[in-house]
C-alpha cells in the first residue's frame, strides 16, 4: 500500500493530490493513506501537507529500495532482486540465511540500519540509519574455497572503483579495508559455505561510511574512521554509489570465468594498496612475526619478506599492524 501511495505521489511530483482522489484510487481510507504518508516521511521522503490541498512530494528518499534503484541500477544480475529492510541485525545473517534457503546468485540484502552488524574479526560494525551503505550480495562462484578471499580482494577493487568513479580515489588496506586520507571508510565481510573444492555460496557483505558527521562516530572510531561526506564536504548520493559498486562488482565477477575479474581486481588492489611497501607485523601460528609488506599473491595472500629475509605469505588479516 505504502508503495502504491508513493507511486501516486511520484506520478504528480510537486504538485497535491488529495486524500480524497488516493483513497478512492486506492479503494482504502483516508485513515489508512495518512499512516503510509508518515511511513513514507519516516523512510525519508519530503512529504508537505496542506488542509484542502492534500499531499505533494517534494524531496525523493535516498533510499536503497527496489522501487528507487530499479531505474537507476545498469546491471544484468547483481541487484536483479533487492531484499531491503529499514533496520535488520546483519544483512550478511540474513543473506547466509537466504542463500541456505537456495536463493539464486544476485540477490542482495541491504539495510538502512543495522544494530548488529559485523566486521571482520569478530568486530562490531557500527551502522546508522540512512548514514552509510551497508549490504550483502549472494553470489554462487565455481571456485574451490581457498580461492574465495579472491573476492574480498573484488569487491574492494568494485567499491574503490565505485568512489573513484563519483569522488575521490581510496586505497585497499589488505585484505578488507577501505581507506581514505589515512582513515576507515569502509570494509568488506566475505562469508561462503561449501566444501574444499566447490563453494555452494560466498555473502560478499560491504559497508561504506557515507553521509556521517563528525558527531556521528563514536568518539573511540574518530581517530580511525571517517565517512565521504567528511573527506568530502559535501553530502553524497548512497543511491548513487550503491549503484555504482554493484556495476563494478559485476563487471569483475562476469569476467572472473577466464580469470580476468581476479587479475584487474588484484591490480587494483595492488595500486592502491596501503599495505604494500609498509613494514608490519603479524601473528602466525601462535608466533608474532615483523617484515615489509611486498607483494599480493595469485591467491590474494600478502606477501611479506621477513627481517632474515624469509618469504611468508599471509592468508587472512590475523592481527596485522602496520608499523
Ligand atoms: C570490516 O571489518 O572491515 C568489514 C566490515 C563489513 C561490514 C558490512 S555492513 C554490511 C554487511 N553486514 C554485516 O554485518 N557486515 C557487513
Amino acid at each position: 500500500m505504502k508503495q502504491k501511495v508513493l507511486t501516486i505521489l511520484k506520478q504528480n511530483k510537486g504538485d497535491f493530490v488529495s486524500g480524497q482522489a488516493i483513497s478512492e484510487r486506492l479503494d482504502v481510507t483516508r485513515a489508512a493513506i495518512w499512516k503510509c504518508i508518515k511511513q513514507l516521511r519516516q523512510d525519508g521522503y519530503g512529504i508537505e501537507s496542506v488542509p484542502n490541498h492534500g499531499y505533494k512530494l517534494v524531496v525523493n528518499a535516498d533510499t536503497l529500495t527496489y522501487e528507487e534503484i530499479k531505474g537507476v541500477l545498469k546491471t544484468h544480475m547483481l541487484g536483479n532482486k533487492i531484499v531491503h529492510f529499514p533496520a535488520i541485525d546483519s544483512t550478511n545473517n540474513w543473506a547466509k540465511k537466504l542463500a541456505e534457503q537456495g536463493e539464486p546468485e544476485g540477490t542482495v540484502v541491504v539495510a538502512e540500519m543495522q544494530n548488529g552488524g559485523r566486521g571482520c574479526s569478530g568486530k562490531q560494525w557500527s551502522c546508522q540509519s540512512h548514514l552509510g551503505i551497508w549490504m550483502s550480495v549472494i553470489l554462487r562462484p565455481q571456485l574451490d574455497m581457498p580461492s574465495v578471499p579472491l573476492l574480498t580482494q573484488m569487491a574492494c577493487a568494485a567499491v574503490g572503483q565505485a568512489i573513484e568513479s563519483t569522488s575521490n580515489a581510496v586505497q585497499i588496506g589488505w585484505p578488507h579495508d577501505i581507506v581514505l586520507n589515512g582513515k576507515k571508510l569502509g570494509g568488506v565481510l566475505t562469508e561462503s559455505s561449501g566444501e574444499i573444492d566447490q563453494v555452494q555460496y560466498v555473502v560478499v557483505g560491504i559497508g561504506v561510511n557515507i553521509n556521517q558527521t563528525t558527531e556521528d562516530f563514536p568518539p573511540a572510531l574518530l581517530e580511525k574512521a571517517t565517512s565521504l561526506r567528511t573527506e568530502t564536504g559535501q553530502v553524497q548520493s548512497r543511491k548513487a554509489l550503491f549503484c555504482a559498486i554493484l556495476e563494478r562488482l559485476e563487471s569483475l565477477y562476469l569476467s572472473f570465468k577466464n580469470r580476468e575479474g581476479f587479475d584487474l581486481a588484484l591490480a587494483y588492489c595492488k595500486m592502491h594498496s596501503a599495505t604494500l611497501g609498509h613494514h608490519v607485523s603479524f601473528l602466525k601460528n601462535g608466533i608474532t612475526q615483523s617484515g615489509l609488506a611486498l607483494d599480493l599473491d595469485a591467491h590474494g595472500s600478502l606477501v611479506i619478506q621477513l627481517e632474515n629475509g624469509e618469504v611468508q605469505s599471509l592468508l587472512s588479516s590475523g592481527s596485522l599492524t602496520l608499523l
